[in-house]
């Protein structure tokens, strides 16, 4: 598989207008090619159909990668103390659709 993500609607009426994107992943040889720019773009355009507004990840603070692919997209980043099951800090990015 080349690539891979999942948008999560939440369905409890109370958080129905957030969404969260997991596991985006291109295949290692694949990457630089703006495939997750595709994939992320078509995932922000299927939430706003949805009627979501708004969308978050999260992400381990050294994933260079990640961390400037979506600082560079306009997505704020959430700097609240964040830490994987396993000790590795976390960050949360956000982005709102309804201003985009
Ligand atoms: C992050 C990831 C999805 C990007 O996929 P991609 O198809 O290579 O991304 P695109 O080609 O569409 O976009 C490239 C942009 O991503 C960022 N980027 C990608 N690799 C980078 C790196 N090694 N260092 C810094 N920025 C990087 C840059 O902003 C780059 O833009 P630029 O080429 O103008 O500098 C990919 O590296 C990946 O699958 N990583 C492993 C899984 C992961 O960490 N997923 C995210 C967790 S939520």
């Amino acid at each position: 598989m080349a690539v891979r993500a999942l948008l999560f609607m939440n369905p409890k009426a109370w958080q129905r207008f957030v969404g969260e994107i997991k596991y985006v992943n291109v295949k290692q040889e694949l990457r630089l090619y703006g495939i997750a720019t595709l994939l992320v773009n078509e995932l922000v355009r299927s939430a706003k159909n949805h009627g979501t507004k708004e969308l978050f990840l999260v992400t381990e603070a050294s994933n260079k990668p990640a961390v400037n692919f979506y600082t560079v997209r306009r997505w704020g980043k959430n700097d609240a103390e964040l830490l994987s099951l396993d000790g590795r800090p976390l960050i949360r990015m956000y982005k709102n659709l309804v201003c985009d």
